[in-house]
């Protein structure tokens, strides 16, 4: 079975049993700043979990982008990739455990045609906080499911939660037999890879309070989630994710490019597949509609350790680096169709790519013989911190990498004296740095509020005067004296172009419009064509701001009443503020 159809085959499914098919939210969670990335298909709908009304219904579908970075030094082996798509099904507070396993088995047994007796399910064994799940049992044994395959699990095992807090509840596991032979009748927690897991239903009724207590939430729900990479890996009978149609034309592809074989020996089956899995995942991250460039923090940092991770296992296996964006494209010409936003973006994802593996191969080399250099030096079996510190500020190398070449070698490192030598590194470069970046509008004095009308008038003027629909504000910072503003782009400004810029702001200023703001859906903001960043939230209501019929953008605002307000606009200065984000400072007088 190919990707398509089992995407199609599930959300057809589930919207025959009335469930309405939501779009796939961003990677980047909105207001959460507790997780970097979109972990699992609940994650955009916590707030309709906890009862808030959703406007497509209460019984909602769809396949949502996933990145969990957590296992990220498991990738190579068959089944772990850092960004995978979640099937998922939800129940906001409509129906509970019986339909939802009904539904999970009818889909199984009679859509994708899995034999009952190659099922196995695992439930909640009950403890102090809720009882042991006798119904979601009962359900699978009517369902046809013999006792003996139907295993009792603690929470360890058998109890779901996003992070440590939130909504969450016991759970039902649905295991497929791989047909690997073991003695005797082992839980799939415990089964040397007999058992491998395709379908996690959740019932959350409870919420975890930050002292660990629980308490029922108002409405009953059910969140599943299966993986789609590693569904199709089991329908097709495959030994790993890589053999799907998601990735086997990648691994061809790194076949040629290399001309080493996949499969030959195992470091070059491990080199191939990190490849693929990094580049994946930095294509998507690239390419979100919150798109996400290489820097030194958050998410940007983490794109950053995968594309350097996937420079030096390319250099391993002698693949040309600078051919990583060709593996990119074809990612982009894959997935376009579900994920339009990578073709959108797929000028800016090849270009940003292309940036870092620039940026870190001139250093790579020099870094990993002064790595060699040091190593021989080092006393007992750990490289020092500031030597990780070292190989971090000069060579680019994220100490993640410094870790994984020391362990090649048999060294360890200093994990404690590298964050010490970072944090000093921080003071010191802190202490004359500017105030911390500010974002919004914090103060509504006269000013500073037609200085905010001015960066939606900037911004449509970069639009216009670069000629791309896909420049977004990244950031921005305004005082009553004057406004910064943060946008991607890949490269300083010419003369002529900041000159046109400012010429255009300042004719929409001359032409004195009218500044007008609807509320309405985001939904109805994204067909409107209005810029912005498009948060998870379906049905969020916002604010448009419209400029004439010079700019519309979602803004909590506030803003002048027409542009004439503004006088005259000034550009002072254009600059880089990190990878692919540049800078204005502007004024008006
Ligand atoms: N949220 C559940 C999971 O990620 C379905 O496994």
């Amino acid at each position: 079975m190919k990707s398509y159809e089992l995407r199609e085959k599930y959300l057809n499914f589930f919207a025959s049993k009335g469930h309405a098919v939501i779009p796939s939210s961003s990677l980047i969670p909105e207001n959460d700043p507790s997780v970097l990335f979109t972990t699992a298909g609940m994650h955009p709908l916590v707030p309709y979990l906890l009862g808030q009304k959703h406007p497509a219904g209460t019984r909602l579908t769809d396949v949502q982008k996933c990145v969990r970075t957590g296992d990220i030094d498991e990738v190579g082996d068959a089944t772990h990739c850092t960004f995978f798509e979640m099937l998922g099904n939800w129940s906001l507070g409509d129906y509970f455990k019986k339909e939802s396993i009904t539904y999970s088995f009818e889909f199984l047994t009679k859509v994708l045609g899995i034999p009952v007796d190659k099922l196995a399910v695992t439930v909640f064994e009950g403890d102090d906080d809720a009882p042991r799940d006798e119904v979601a049992a009962s359900v699978w044994e009517g369902l046809g499911i013999p006792k003996d395959r139907i295993f009792y699990l603690p929470k360890k095992h058998n109890w779901w939660i996003a992070s440590t807090t939130g909504p969450c509840g016991g759970d039902t596991e649905i295991f497929v037999d791989t047909g690997k032979p073991v003695e005797g009748n082992p839980s799939p927690a415990d089964d040397g890879g007999k058992w491998v897991e395709i379908w996690n239903n959740v019932f959350m009724e409870f919420y975890r309070h930050p002292d660990g207590s629980y308490t029922p939430l108002s409405q009953k729900n059910v969140d599943t989630g299966m993986g789609l990479e590693r569904t199709l890996c089991m329908l097709n009978g495959y030994k790993s994710v890589y053999e799907t149609d998601l990735f086997s034309d990648i691994i061809a592809k790194l076949e040629e490019l290399s001309g080493k074989k996949y499969g030959s020996d195992d470091a070059v089956t491990k080199a191939m597949r990190i490849i693929a899995d990094h580049m994946r995942t930095a294509t998507f991250m690239i390419g979100d509609e919150k798109g996400v460039t290489p820097s030194n923090v958050d998410q940007g940092y983490v794109l950053r350790r995968l594309l350097r991770r996937a420079v030096r296992y390319a250099r391993m296996i002698e693949l040309d680096s600078t051919l990583l964006t060709d593996i990119a494209k074809m990612y982009i010409a894959k997935y376009k169709d579900v994920y339009p936003e990578l073709g959108l973006g797929a000028e800016h994802i090849v270009s940003e790519i292309a940036k870092e593996e620039e940026k870190f191969s001139k250093t790579l080399g020099n870094g990993i013989k002064e790595m060699e250099k040091v190593l021989k030096w080092v006393q007992g079996d750990t490289l020092n911190g500031k030597t990780a510190f070292r190989l971090y500020d000069t060579f680019g190398f994220p100490i993640e990498m410094t870790v994984e070449i020391a362990a090649e070698r048999g060294y360890k490192v200093d994990i404690e004296g590298y964050n010490k030598a970072f944090e000093d590194h921080q003071k010191k470069s802190q202490a004359g740095a500017e105030q911390k970046f500010k974002g919004g509008l914090a103060d509504t004095g006269e000013r500073t509020v037609y200085l905010h009308t001015a960066t939606h008038l900037l911004l449509a003027s970069l639009k216009k005067v670069l000629g791309r629909d896909d420049i977004y504000q990244k950031g921005s910072n305004i005082t009553a004296e004057r406004l910064r503003f943060d946008f991607n782009f890949e490269r300083p400004l010419t003369e002529e172009e900041k000159k046109a810029v400012e010429n255009a702001v300042n004719d929409a200023i001359a032409k004195d419009m009218p500044v007008t703001c609807r509320e309405m859906t985001i939904e109805q903001a994204r067909e409107e064509g209005a810029t912005g960043v498009f948060g998870s939230k379906y049905g969020e209501v916002v604010k448009v701001y419209t400029i004439g019929d010079y700019s519309k953008e979602i803004c909590g605002g506030p803003h002048a009443e027409h542009t004439g307000q503004l006088k005259h606009f000034t550009l002072l200065k254009e600059g880089s503020s990190s990878a692919g984000v540049r800078r204005i400072r502007a004024t008006i007088d």
